[in-house]
């Protein structure tokens, strides 16, 4: 028999096989930041380990710090040591330390993106990365013009016919539609559009991928996923933890712009756009960027928002310090920990549906979930007393943590009277499959070797996402300090009432 990956008949397409990175290699800015010491090196362990990366993959990193290649060698190891998600292997790290260099220097140092250049040089000679690097901005956006200006001088932006270059840049993309947009011309003054990968590391988790197979591969869901049977949808981010140690970037940016921004306006965009004429990433784009056009918020806002931020208490046994104790924080500061937002899609199948979008540190416990709630059936033929405990039939999908999906629906309780109370179905990620997900950057990180950019979202969606919270912006910027809200809780009371004020509560996951 001729195995699949032998086989010169194979369809090239095929979906099963591995999809290898060519040679390549990855620049870091800010290896010493917590993005690039939890996430990004350990992603890339975990490449190397799945052997999706080419034989001469090679990792530089930039940064001031006075180091030689075998110190930041050992900030790699004790990275991947402690957070990589596969285990933890001698000739595995061994292969990938070979391709480990360091340059020295600051961001305005000429001679060090010179350096830099000669490194990218040398190591395709030595190694045959074929001179194909990405660039990997993990550094605050005030640092781009001065980055991207210095990669253009050094001809590192500059790709041939046969080689290419890619910057990969991390949110915030800009804190409002003016400054994303000045954001945007000083990176595409430099690479091209379609060399610009923007990271939404929502978009590289398996469950959000997943609404696209739930919705578009089977017959189930998509003809009740309109406004005929859709109540409302309710699309949560919800964390556990406070922002001790993150003030120098959440000061000021608060939890609309850190999270609805992109991953709760992206998670609305998959499941309310259309159906794209194929995965083709120009037709996906396509459709997100048309769903996002039509996404506006529903006023009047002092009523249809609410923003929070968490006083200090007691949570899990433990006292924990409110924002304004929180190290680095302004003593006054106005910042919001919890956001709640309602928008509608304005077109014909979701006209008159809200979509309640909230996120907040500090809550209850850690879980994103979409939740599509549905309407009442319009007659129930039982007595009242029977229908009592029956709610509203949700279809709800666990992004995490406990991925999967999990379908409620009224059903009769045993026994000799006609008695409905709502069970529910569920389909589990850990019961359905053996393998185990792949953590989002290995996947996007993956994506940006391989030059696939699908799970990347254009400028375009940047900036009308930024129409869609810009107005909401500006109202909150009137009024004063944000409402306390305990740690723990589910926020604040204005996030109740807003839910109450329309005769629907939120989900208490
Ligand atoms: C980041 C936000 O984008 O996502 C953080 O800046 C947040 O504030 C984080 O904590 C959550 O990511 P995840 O993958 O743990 O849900």
């Amino acid at each position: 028999m001729t195995r699949a990956w032998n086989n010169p008949l194979r369809d090239p397409r095929d979906k099963r096989l591995p999809r290898i990175a060519g040679p390549s290699s990855l620049v870091i800015f800010g290896v010493t930041g917590d993005l690039a010491r939890k996430k990004l090196m350990p992603a890339i362990y975990d490449l190397a380990h799945r052997g999706l990366l080419p034989a001469g993959f090679s990792l530089v990193g930039f940064a001031r710090r006075d180091w030689e290649h075998q110190d930041f060698g050992e900030l790699v190891h004790d990275s991947v040591k402690e957070h990589a998600r596969t285990p933890f292997k001698e000739s595995v790290w061994n292969r990938l330390a070979e391709g480990i260099r360091f340059v020295q220097g600051t961001f305005d140092d000429d001679d060090a993106f010179d350096r830099l250049a000669q490194t990218v040089k040398d190591l395709d000679a030595e190694r045959g990365t074929g001179g194909n690097t990405a660039f990997y901005l993990s550094i605050p956006p005030s640092a781009f013009p001065v980055v991207t200006k210095q990669l253009a001088r050094s001809g590192l932006a500059d790709a041939s016919d046969d080689t290419w270059r890619r910057v990969v840049i991390e949110k915030p993309f800009g804190r409002d539609l003016k400054s994303a947009k000045e954001l945007n011309e000083i990176v595409n003054d430099v690479f091209p559009e379609e060399s610009v990968f923007r990271i939404d590391h929502y978009l590289g988790k398996e469950t959000v991928q997943n609404l696209l197979a739930l919705r578009f591969a089977n017959q189930l869901f998509e003809p009740i996923w309109n406004a005929n049977y859709v109540d409302h949808v309710q699309i949560t981010m919800a964390e556990d933890i406070g922002l001790g140690g993150r003030a120098g970037y959440y000061d000021g940016i608060g939890a609309a712009r850190d999270v609805i921004q992109n991953h709760l306006l992206q998670l609305l965009a998959l499941t309310a756009m259309e159906e794209p004429v194929s995965f083709a990433p120009r037709a996906l784009r396509a459709e997100k960027v048309k769903v996002l056009s039509a996404t506006k918020p529903l006023g009047p806002l002092d009523e249809t928002t609410a923003r929070g931020q968490y006083a200090g208490g007691w949570q899990g046994g433990m006292k924990v310090p409110g924002l304004l104790q929180e190290g680095g924080f302004a003593k006054d500061s106005t910042t919001e920990t919890y956001a709640a937002v309602t928008l509608e899609v304005q077109n014909r199948r979701w006209a008159g549906v809200p979509f309640y979008l909230r996120t907040g540190k500090r809550l209850g416990r850690r879980v994103t979930e979409i939740a599509v709630v549905f309407k009442r059936a319009p007659h129930l033929p039982f007595d009242s007393t029977s229908t009592e405990e029956l709610g509203q039939n949700a279809l709800v999908i666990r992004v995490q943590p406990d991925e999967g999906i999990t379908l409620r629906f009224g059903s009769k309780v045993p026994g000799t009277t006609m008695e409905v109370r709502d069970v529910t179905m569920d389909f589990g990620y850990g019961h359905a499959f053996t393998e185990s997900s792949p953590e989002a950057y290995e996947r996007l990180i993956l994506d940006v070797l391989l030059g696939e950019p699908s799970l990347f979202p254009v400028n375009e969606e940047v900036e009308l996402s930024w129409e869609i919270l810009d107005p909401i912006l500006a109202h909150w910027a009137k009024k004063g300090a944000p409402e306390a809200y305990p740690p723990g809780s589910w926020g604040p009371p204005s996030a109740d009432e807003m839910l109450e004020r329309t005769g629907r509560n939120w989900r208490r996951p």
